[in-house]
């Protein structure tokens, strides 16, 4: 396909009605107002080729967000559309006309997910070719324009690139690699890695957790790799298109001694998709599960099965901090994350040692929120989107999260007791909507935040901690799941010092891993480990 298309021809086609008629689901202005993704900034989110992808092949790769449900009714009715809307009494579908139909829960007789994509196959069929051209050009010239916040120093118009990047290596041979569907037809699960870790106590086993419910053991031996399944939950779990399924784990931090680790994960149960945190235990040898039935600590029923968050980790003081997310539609529309009477669009902290009554955990005696009536005493801090993975600085102490933007920003912040992160009245440092805003609120900004031309999905990571000489150590490192770009950043009281574009990964950044030597890797969606050759570059060099 040459590049000589014309893009105010493409941009004709594409908002007449007869033609193409993309304006009948696609805003462009950034206001969301269609069934389908705003496309103001869809060429900085795409290259080219992955454009043409997207119009010829739309159920391919579904918007996070964007996936058709189907509602059948209790009178007969059938409904298909994008949620845009979903409480107690009813659930409100977009459908590819545009409008929208509010049905009442107790008028529904099934809702499911498809795989198929609300945007038509086939748009494409009565365009020429230098028609499809153009349309395409169209598309990217759609850049997301500079605001006056792009001025912010948390959100650098520039991110310079390292001029010697960091080396990735992969941490085994490439035939070793672990699953990965991809979808090939309609209704095939996209799944993938999203968790890598060392297993505590030894120095050459770690774990591999795979979306679909499989967790391996992959030891390295001097002169070989071996993987075994180290656990299978695959039936335990709901994992359907988008980010869902076992999306997370941690050790207790006793695991030596009490052999206990927990996993975050969706379920499908009573018609409701919900998020869950069990506890399992390893065998006494700590090579395999026991075996033994998982022993649920929380529930949380979600909105829609998007940003259900995914990670949980120990923080210093022992307890254990979940992130969960507002779990959709696009615009949390009912303004869960400020909303302190539902644990959606939270952080959480919760007690797993201790049991409170009625609970299978107990409530930290400091947690911000304790006592007051009405409010989730399990709340640490709450205002957020999808924090998807988060960590703590081994050193500071400091609590970094990694919160999945909707259409236009990334961001990074450091999290406090009791603070609102902002989500939805804020994404980034950008207001978003005032519909939940509070007079006289503190809505704490991110350290760093990044527009579409950097990436689409932030994915958090780890403050460097190895290497004490290193030009890294106490660097932020932090990548983008769609870009691949991997960035490097300092800050001090939160206010951004310096951020570099490190490198790239080979592959969707689906989380990064850290190792006992506090080496750092990525965790490549598709299936392969990277460690970061931290030595191969320097961070001080002025790019
Ligand atoms: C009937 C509604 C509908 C029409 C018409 C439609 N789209 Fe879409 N489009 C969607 C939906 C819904 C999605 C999100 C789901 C997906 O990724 O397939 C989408 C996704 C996209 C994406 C990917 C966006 C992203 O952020 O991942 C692009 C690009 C796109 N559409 C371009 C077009 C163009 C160009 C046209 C006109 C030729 C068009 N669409 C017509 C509904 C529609």
């Amino acid at each position: 396909m040459g590049h000589d298309g014309n893009a105010a021809r493409g941009r004709e086609l594409f908002i007449n009605e007869e033609r193409a008629g993309c304006t009948k689901c696609h805003s462009v202005d950034g206001t969301s107002s269609k069934a389908g993704p705003d496309l103001l900034a869809v060429g900085d989110k795409f290259p080219r080729p992955e454009l043409i992808r997207a119009v010829l092949e739309p159920s391919a790769d579904i918007a996070v967000g964007y996936g058709t449900t189907i509602v059948e009714t209790k009178s007969g009715g059938e409904f298909q559309g994008v949620i845009k809307q979903s409480t107690a009494e009813s659930l409100e579908l977009m459908g590819a006309d545009s409008k929208s139909v509010r049905i009442a829960l107790g008028d529904i007789q099934e809702q499911r997910g498809s795989a198929l994509s609300l945007m038509p196959d086939g748009l494409q069929a009565g365009m020429s070719r230098q028609e499809f051209t153009d349309l395409i050009e169209y598309l990217v010239t759609l850049k997301q324009p500079e605001s006056a916040f792009t001025s912010n120093r948390g959100m650098p118009v520039d991110i310079p690139e390292l001029a010697k990047p960091v080396a990735l290596r992969p941490f085994f041979a490439e035939e070793m690699r672990f699953p990965h569907s991809f979808v090939q037809k309609p209704g095939d699960v996209r799944s993938g890695l999203v968790w890598f870790g060392q297993l505590p106590g030894t120095s050459n086993a770690f774990l591999v957790v795979h979306q679909t419910g499989k967790i391996w053991l992959l030891e390295k031996h001097s002169t070989n790799e071996t993987k075994t399944l180290f656990a299978d939950i695959t039936r335990e779990i709901f994992n359907e298109r988008g980010p869902n399924g076992l999306l997370g784990l941690a050790f207790h931090p006793k695991f030596l001694e009490n052999h206990k680790y927990y996993l975050k994960h969706q379920v499908f149960e009573d018609g409701k998709i919900a998020t869950t945190v069990v506890e399992r235990r390893a065998s006494p040898d700590f090579r395999a599960d026991s075996g033994q039935a998982s022993r649920r600590l929380i529930k949380i029923i979600s909105v829609t099965q998007d940003h259900s968050g995914g990670c949980l980790a120990f923080g210093p003081d022992g307890f254990l901090y979940i992130g969960m997310g507002d779990t959709g539609p696009q615009q949390d529309p009912q303004g869960h994350g400020q909303d302190l009477t539902t644990q959606l669009g939270k952080m959480l902290r919760i007690d797993v040692d201790h049991a409170d009554a009625g609970l299978a955990y107990a409530i930290p005696a400091d947690n911000p929120f304790l006592g007051r009536p009405d409010v989730r005493p399990e709340i640490w801090a709450y205002g957020l989107r999808e924090p998807w993975r988060f960590s703590f600085d081994p050193v500071t102490g400091d609590l970094w999260v990694g919160d999945v933007g909707q259409d236009r920003i990334e961001e990074v912040s450091i999290v406090r007791r009791g603070e609102n992160m902002g989500w939805n009245v804020y994404e980034g440092f950008e207001p978003f909507s005032n519909r939940y805003r509070k007079d006289g609120a503190t809505y704490v900004p991110p350290v760093f935040a990044y527009r579409r031309k950097y990436g689409a999905s932030i994915t958090g990571g780890y403050v460097y901690r190895g290497d004490r000489h290193s030009s890294f150590y106490g660097v932020y490192i932090c990548g983008d799941y769609v870009s691949h770009r991997i960035f490097g950043l300092k800050q001090q009281d939160r206010a951004l010092q310096v951020v570099r574009q490190i490198g790239a990964a080979p592959q969707g950044i689906a989380s990064f891993g850290t190792d006992e030597r506090g080496e750092i890797y990525v965790v490549g969606y598709e299936g392969m480990i990277y460690q970061l050759d931290l030595a191969t570059a320097n961070f001080d060099i002025q790019p």
